[in-house]
């Protein structure tokens, strides 16, 4: 049984400064109160919006001073970074097509950034933040956040530990039903804009998720790729389903299902990985469980906080067993190990080998995964390259 504890960053708190998050906005106030689970960091500076009326009524509203409210980033950037007590990190929550330029004028005054993905809406661009940030040796985390789950993290050591053998078959799927009708006549949609959103809606929005996910777990690099995007809710521009079979270096394959059009299901992200000795299957909507069966043994219910857990799960878990834990936990197991690797660079202090959060480079492999998707769907859904991508 693994003892839940309060995770709190060690040392003094940050200073922590958002982009995006204006009024109606939806996940800058998860990645808020994600942060504020930590209590690793507080909000001081901010540009909530475009319009600097609405980024004051925001800014007010989350109790930044005025003189620390900002009509666009790139003024925010530049006050910020030559004040003695500046934001230590920017937190970028506005649409795909804007990331790039808001990452690279925080990277440039040597600010740290956690941006949401997808990363960019290039290859090429994503390859130019990491550069950046290795330039410069900042931190920056793309915040896949379900890996912030306690039992992913048992996942992932559970099969580098050889807990399945070798992994042979990844089935994952992402789906959700909320694009099912045409939304974008009611109210505006930014993620079927192709100018805002990208070359893809769907693999862009979530199929990058699965992406992720599975690298995160399994340590599989994709090496072909052939997918079949569709759009079916007719005047939509972008895909709104995928299917999306992979070849892994090594042998194995995957069959990835990302989909928007998904009538009755909420946000069900799950994946089974099915190796040699063994499988496990995970929901992200019953997250506090996970099914593992090992070849000629019934199969086990894993439980967050549970028996026959890892370190790696015991490090991440705040609430005692059947106590259930959700998304912000993991929002704010991304944010404490973010922190913390912002206070021990610092410190000149090691990172603990649990203090893992998803990295430019992972955001760059996602942001290639759509294009190779893309392009792929595309070809009348030919085998392309889908290896990560080469600084
Ligand atoms: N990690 C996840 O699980 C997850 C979940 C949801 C959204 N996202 C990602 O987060 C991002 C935002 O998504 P959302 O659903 O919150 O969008 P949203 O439309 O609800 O909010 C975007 C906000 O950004 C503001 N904004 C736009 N351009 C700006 C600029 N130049 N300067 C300052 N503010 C600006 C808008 O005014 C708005 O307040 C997207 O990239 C999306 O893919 C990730």
């Amino acid at each position: 049984m693994i003892e839940g504890r309060d995770i709190v960053s060690a040392g003094p708190r940050l200073r922590y400064g958002l982009v995006g998050g204006g009024p109606g906005s939806f996940i800058a106030g998860v990645h808020r109160a994600g942060i504020d689970l930590t209590r690793a960091a507080d909000i001081t500076a901010g540009c909530f919006s475009r319009d600097r009326e609405k980024s004051l009524a925001a800014g007010s509203a989350a109790g930044v001073s005025e003189d620390r409210i900002y009509g666009s980033y790139g003024e925010m950037a530049e006050a910020e970074s030559a004040r003695p007590d500046g934001i230590d990190f920017v937190v970028v929550t506005t649409p795909n097509g804007t990331h790039y330029e808001i990452c690279r004028a925080f990277l440039d005054r040597g600010i740290n950034v956690s941006c949401d993905k997808p990363l960019s809406l290039t290859t090429d661009e994503a390859l130019d933040l990491v550069r950046r940030v290795r330039g410069k040796d900042l931190s920056f985390m793309v915040t896949y956040v379900y890996t912030g789950y306690p039992l992913v993290r048992h996942a992932r050591e559970l099969i580098r530990n050889g807990g399945i053998g070798d992994v042979r078959v990844v089935m994952a799927e992402y789906a959700q039903d909320w694009l099912a009708d045409r939304l974008e006549d009611t109210k505006t949609v930014w993620r079927t804009d192709p100018e805002q959103a990208g070359v893809s809606c769907c693999v862009g929005d979530i199929g990058t998720h699965i992406e992720n996910m599975v690298h995160f777990v399994t340590g599989l690099e994709i090496d072909r790729i052939s997918a079949v995007l569709s759009t079916f809710v007719p005047g939509r521009e972008l895909d709104d389903n995928a299917l999306v079979t992979v070849k892994y270096r090594g042998g194995a394959v995957g069959h990835y299902w990302p989909s928007q059009v998904a009538a009755g299901r909420e946000n069900g992200l799950s994946f089974r990985v099915y190796g040699t000795e063994g499988s496990i299957e995970w929901h992200q909507e019953n997250p506090n469980e996970m099914r593992f069966a090992r070849k000629g043994h019934p199969s086990v219910t894993l439980t967050r906080g549970g028996y026959d857990l890892g370190p790696s799960a015991a490090r991440w878990t705040r609430m005692p067993s059947g106590h259930p834990e959700g998304l912000f936990a993991a929002w704010a197991n991304l944010y404490e190990a973010y922190c913390s690797t912002i206070k021990n660079k610092r410190q000149g202090k090691a990172q603990d080998e649990f203090e893992i959060f998803p990295t430019a480079f992972d955001g760059a492999r996602g942001v290639k995964f759509v294009h190779d998707c893309v392009a792929s769907s595309r070809a009348d859904s030919a085998w392309v390259d889908g290896a990560p991508p080469v600084l």
